[in-house]
């Protein structure tokens, strides 16, 4: 019945965590585990469905990090039940616990969340030293009821028939999940990210003789592959994204090497999301980030599936496509692991989830076909050595996007670049070869893509090195003192700090213009942005800075409210005062409220929108000339056709969002939930687009963070364009990251794919789109030199 294309995989198992739902449990329960995370799941959370529309059918739920002992988890499978029971959602609900083994789970943390809590409140742990004593002081409290339970079964089964103990059964309603994971009757996950911790927690459960079934995140625990296999009795796995990082300090030295190592280590390897920080709907786009940067097709798969199974003491239940097992069976559009693959009909426990057609799940063609979109089972990568060059030839290109209007394609001809020392010397089909061809580097991309280099509109490139790391960062803009008064409004250039690792990344992953605005979660005016080169390495360099000034940014909504401006309608109000005001004035309200720099406004909802689009012909009536870009956008699909009107592009952000917030309620999930996205129906009314750098929000400050994902904007594209059934072509959605943004910004960049000019390009060894393809050549970006086979950390 299944043509090709359509894949008939396992189910994904995820080991989540819904920390929308149960929230942090921040009372003082530092160490006791007196908490389930059953009691606080939501049987009707929309989430549940969105979640199981990306295929994941089992998950995890596990209280937060920030106590060292977060209490006992929950395994649900991802489908609604009759009586909106979340017992009855439980795996272990209808089971005969004669026959078999009803795990539990339990959560611990370490490392940077308890300490940096406690000790902002002065209480124990305040650091690592003292959070390895809690746990020891903890696990010895419960080895001795332990002992004391034991003692009293043993006097007890000594005890002839009428005799009888004169104590009762010890027992300890706070030390019960402890005591019971000394038993082995708990698969016990930590979150650890530093080395260290893991080292710390694997001492511990020697000292106690307990078994640890998952490391969570282990940012750096590749670097210790031999403490994990050794120094553990049992194979610990590890729960990890396989490549956001670098949010926080002991997240930093994350790798995308590190799936792979931990594989050739025989350490299995599972893939998390962190739902809501990361939407768990993505996770096998983890595990296809994955797969592009090296592990193989089956551990990729395995990673989402048959290892977090085993890790849950589920594996012979779910997590394979097996005789008696459940059926838990996702039916995906094209390979799961290749861009923007998304199921068409879920299956759990033999119940489908979305009651897709059968026409539909027999159509070969659902999605726009794209050549080498199925990744080759036995891909191997050649080991290639990244390099640089002054000058090079970049041969055998099957298309080169110039710009919005003109395309380079190989049906025209043999098709070349030629740079040399930052400058194109040549571009197109008649480019002869110089005479003096030894002194370039020949490079054949195998028939790939030249794209501009790509924008980055991201949340801390060049302000902050680790966002939730004071000393590495700017700082966060408090609200102004004097909400008129324009000399309290900041410019993100005199806060500029070139180098430094997310800078790499996205100028090695060919993102080589970013766009940063002052950071702040709190003020509605948070600065101006500037555009600047991620390759740079310090302002003095080769023309890094390329505008000191791009636009006035401001956010609304909820998440601002604070003690100045207490209500939404405050905020917009501020915003038509500061402009109308000082329409004739030269200072930077003046200057937005007249057109010559934009003002983007980060907002969701529809009705927030709308009010600044009536702000807009406000402005007008007065005179002046708004720029409004809308950033964020998760409503802004609802009110499409008065944003073309008006002339308002959307800087989307995330790309796939997710209905988060009340004011984002209406967010498009996307297939097989909704047919269209937002950025779909965006397009379809003429709503000029870009895709801004994926924010996380994090935290009870809804701190907006971008998880080093600026490196992924290709990919955001990509996934646009592939799940939008044809209506956003491939060189739209180019556009969605570079030229339109340049528009939408006002960026007067030289282009950078013209004869004559300084070279501003990405080479691929394929279509980008393609997640098994490369970057194999940045040019530009600050720097003279070409970069050839660049590779992340
Ligand atoms: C450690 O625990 C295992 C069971 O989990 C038990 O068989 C073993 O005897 C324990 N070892 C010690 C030294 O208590
Ligand atoms: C641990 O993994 C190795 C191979 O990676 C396997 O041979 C062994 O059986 C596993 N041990 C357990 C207890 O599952
Ligand atoms: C699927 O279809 C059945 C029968 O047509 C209907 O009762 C059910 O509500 C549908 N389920 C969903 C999730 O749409
Ligand atoms: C199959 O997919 C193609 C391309 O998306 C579409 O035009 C066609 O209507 C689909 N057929 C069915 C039966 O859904
Ligand atoms: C593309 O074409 C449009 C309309 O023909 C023109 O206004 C615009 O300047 C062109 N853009 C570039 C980058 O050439
Ligand atoms: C294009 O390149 C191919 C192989 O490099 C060569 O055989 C062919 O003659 C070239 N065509 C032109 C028009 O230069
Ligand atoms: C090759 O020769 C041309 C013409 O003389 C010159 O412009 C160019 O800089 C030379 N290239 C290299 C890499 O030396
Ligand atoms: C854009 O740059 C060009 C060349 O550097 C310059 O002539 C032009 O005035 C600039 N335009 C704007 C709007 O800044």
């Amino acid at each position: 019945m299944l043509k090709r294309n359509i894949l008939l995989q396992d189910s994904l198992i995820c080991i989540a965590m819904l920390l929308s739902h149960l929230g942090h449990i921040y009372l003082v329960l530092k160490t006791l585990m007196k908490v389930r995370a059953q009691d606080a799941i939501s049987p009707s959370d929309p989430a549940i469905r969105i979640i199981a529309s990306g295929g994941v059918t089992t998950s995890l739920v596990l209280p937060g990090s920030l106590n060292l002992m977060g209490g006992e988890g929950f395994v649900i499978k991802m489908r609604p039940v009759e009586t909106v029971s979340v017992d009855d959602m439980g795996i272990n609900a209808n089971i005969d616990t004669r026959k078999e083994r009803a795990w539990r789970w339990l959560k611990m943390a370490c490392g940077e969340n308890p300490k940096n809590l406690y000790s902002s409140r002065k209480q124990i742990p305040t650091t690592r030293l003292g959070e390895a004593w809690l746990f020891r002081k903890y696990f010895a409290k419960a080895q001795a009821l332990k002992q004391k339970q034991d003692d009293w079964c043993n006097a007890a089964a000594k005890l002839s028939n009428r005799e009888q103990l004169s104590s009762y059964f010890p027992e300890d309603l706070e030390l019960e999940s402890l005591v019971a994971l000394l038993r082995g009757d708990v698969k016990l996950n930590i979150h650890c990210h530093e080395a260290y911790d893991t080292e710390t927690m694997i001492r511990i459960s020697s000292e106690f003789n307990f078994t640890i079934a998952a490391i969570h995140h282990a940012s750096s625990a590749y670097m210790i592959t031999d403490i994990i296999k050794k120094r553990a009795k049992n194979n610990i796995t590890i729960a990890m994204f396989p490549e956001l990082w670098g949010h926080k300090m002991e997240a930093f030295h994350g790798s995308t090497k590190a799936p792979k190592i931990f594989v050739d280590a025989q350490i299995p390897v599972a893939f998390k999301s962190d739902h809501d920080v990361s939407n768990a709907q993505n996770l096998a786009y983890e595990a296809a980030k994955a797969y592009h940067y090296g592990l193989d097709e089956h551990h990729s798969l395995a990673a989402i599936t048959s290892v977090p199974a085993k890790a849950l003491g589920l594996d012979h239940r779910i997590g394979q496509i097996s005789l008696g097992f459940d059926a838990d069976v996702v039916v995906w559009d094209s390979h799961p692991l290749s861009l923007g693959a998304t199921p068409l009909e879920v299956y759990i426990d033999g119940i489908p989830q979305f009651n897709t057609s059968l026409s539909v799940l027999s159509n070969e063609t659902s999605k726009q076909s794209l050549s080498n979109s199925t990744p080759k089972s036995d891909f191997t990568r050649k080991p290639v050595k990244s390099r640089t060059t002054s000058s090079a030839i970049l041969k055998n290109i099957d298309k080169i996007y110039v710009d919005k209007n003109h395309t380079i394609s190989s049906e025209e001809g043999n098709i070349s670049i030629i740079v040399k020392d930052g400058i194109i010397e040549c571009i197109g089909i008649n480019c002869m070869i110089p005479s003096n061809i030894s002194s370039y580097e020949i490079i054949d991309l195998e028939g790939g893509y030249v794209l501009p280099g790509i924008i980055a509109v991201s949340p801390a490139l060049g302000l902050a090195e680790i966002e939730l790391e004071s000393s590495t960062s700017d700082g966060q803009v408090v609200p102004i003192r004097n909400p008129y008064d324009t000399e309290d409004i900041i410019y993100a250039i005199d806060g500029l700090k070139l180098g430094g690792k997310h800078l790499e990344s996205a100028y090695k992953a060919g993102v080589l213009t970013a766009v940063t605005a002052p950071m702040s979660y709190k003020a509605v005016f948070a600065g101006i942005s500037m555009a600047f080169k991620t390759g740079a390495r310090s302002i003095l360099d080769y023309e890094p800075i390329i505008s000191e000034t791009v636009a006035l940014h401001a956010q609304i909504g909820t998440q601002y409210k604070d003690d100045r401006i207490p209500t939404v309608s405050g905020q917009i109000s501020l915003i038509r005062k500061s402009l109308i005001k000082n329409l004739a004035h030269q200072n930077i309200f003046g200057r937005a409220a007249r057109g010559d720099i934009p003002l983007i406004v980060y907002v969701d909802s529809k009705d927030e929108i709308a009010s600044l689009i009536k702000l807009k012909i406000l402005v007008k009536n007065y005179g002046g000339n708004l720029k409004l870009v809308i950033s964020g956008g998760a409503e802004a699909h609802m009110i499409a056709i008065e944003l073309a009107k008006n002339e308002i592009p959307v800087i989307v952000n995330p790309s796939r969002p997710a209905p988060k917030l009340w004011t984002a309620q209406h967010v498009l999930t996307g297939p097989p939930i909704t047919d269209k996205t937002g950025i779909d129906i965006l397009h379809e009314n003429n709503v000029k687009i870009g895709i801004g750098v994926s924010l996380f929000s994090f935290g009870f400050n809804s701190y907006l963070l971008g998880f080093g994902s600026e490196r992924n904007l290709v990919w955001d594209a990509g996934w646009v364009s592939r799940n939008s059934k044809g209506l956003i072509s491939q060189k739209d959605a180019v556009g969605f990251i570079t030229w339109n943004l340049e528009e939408i910004l006002g960026l007067n960049m030289s282009n950078g794919l013209l004869k004559g000019n300084i070279a501003n390009f990405v080479a691929y060894n394929g279509n980008p789109f393609d997640i098994s393809k490369k970057v194999k050549i940045v040019a530009g970006g600050g720097r003279r030199d070409v970069l050839i086979d660049p590779e992340q950390d």
